[in-house]
């Protein structure tokens, strides 16, 4: 009955994915690991939540299958749905249930965005159960021992409508993220986009001033993302000012006033 047509090699990340740890997360990661505890990762966008995630599961060798969650997403999108073709209908795994079954890391990306009768199909997966229904099917999928499933969370965009329902978050461990210190992220914006140390200390630096002005007029400071961005464009020749304004202004804001003070930030160290 079970289509197990899916090679799990596909799902495994080859290549060591470059990550900086920032506190203990590995060793905290691999422990919830162990006991399979689920795990959602807290912090704001951009400051490597998904990186980490690709870099445990390279690092524990398993597959990682992973979902963008959005607010159209139906619970079928997750489980899966009955398809037609030419023999009559077929039915096909979403990507939580060949997770399940495969003894992947589902990492569902932005689950607050998911509606809460969506979020709640991973209710029997993520406590001692360990199972997931296929109603409209009628089987019932005992997770594989290596399955384990993360989520991420952006504590910023938190409102009261979107929030996941406490017994939702109780089924999860937590670990928080946020931008690395200043030294830690000089090395990864150099590393990463390949430019000089000084340069990419220049721009930790505007970040740190823009990172202030949350709740301040913006919503979200700088983030490593943005940083990596700038960074990048100037190692492939663009002037810094340029490349600042594209990635660290422009994206952030509209507002014009705002858009002048991190402009004159980027001046202060590149103009
Ligand atoms: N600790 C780190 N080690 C290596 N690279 C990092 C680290 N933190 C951030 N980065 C860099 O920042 C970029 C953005 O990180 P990532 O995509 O993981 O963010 P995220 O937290 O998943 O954001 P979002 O919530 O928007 O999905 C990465 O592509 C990488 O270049
Ligand atoms: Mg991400």
């Amino acid at each position: 009955m079970s289509d197990l047509t899916v090679d799990p090699q596909q799902y495994v990340i080859n290549k060591e994915p470059y990550y900086e740890e920032v506190n203990t997360e590995i060793s905290l990661y691999e422990a919830a690991y162990g006991v399979r505890m689920p795990m959602m990762l807290k912090g704001p966008t951009g400051c490597g939540k998904s990186r980490f995630v690709e870099y445990m599961a390279w690092k524990l060798k398993k597959p990682l299958i992973t979902v963008a969650c959005n607010e159209d997403m139906t619970a079928s999108d997750l489980v899966g749905r009955f398809l037609l073709d030419k023999d009559g209908t077929k039915w096909q795994d979403g990507p939580l249930t060949t997770a399940a079954r495969i003894g992947a890391i589902c990492y569902l990306d932005e689950v607050v965005e998911a509606r809460q009768d969506t979020t709640v199909v991973i209710h029997p997966l993520t406590d001692h159960r360990r199972t997931l229904p296929l109603d409209k099917k009628g089987e019932l999928v005992e997770a594989h021992p290596d399955f384990q499933l993360v989520i991420s969370y952006n504590p910023g965009y938190q409102s009261l409508m979107k929030d996941l329902k406490q017994s939702t978050k109780q089924r999860f461990g937590g670990l928080d993220f946020d931008y690395p210190e200043e030294e830690l992220e000089v090395s990864i914006v150099s590393k990463e986009a390949g430019i000089d140390v000084e340069t990419a200390g220049k721009l930790v630096q505007i970040a740190h001033r823009a990172r202030n002005l949350k709740g301040h007029g913006l919503d979200e400071g700088i983030s490593t993302r943005l940083l990596v961005y700038a960074a990048q464009l100037i190692g492939s020749g663009v002037d810094a000012e340029v490349a600042c304004s594209m990635t660290m202004v422009t994206p952030l804001t509209d507002d014009p006033d705002m858009r002048d003070t991190l402009n004159a930030a980027v001046q202060t160290f590149f103009g």
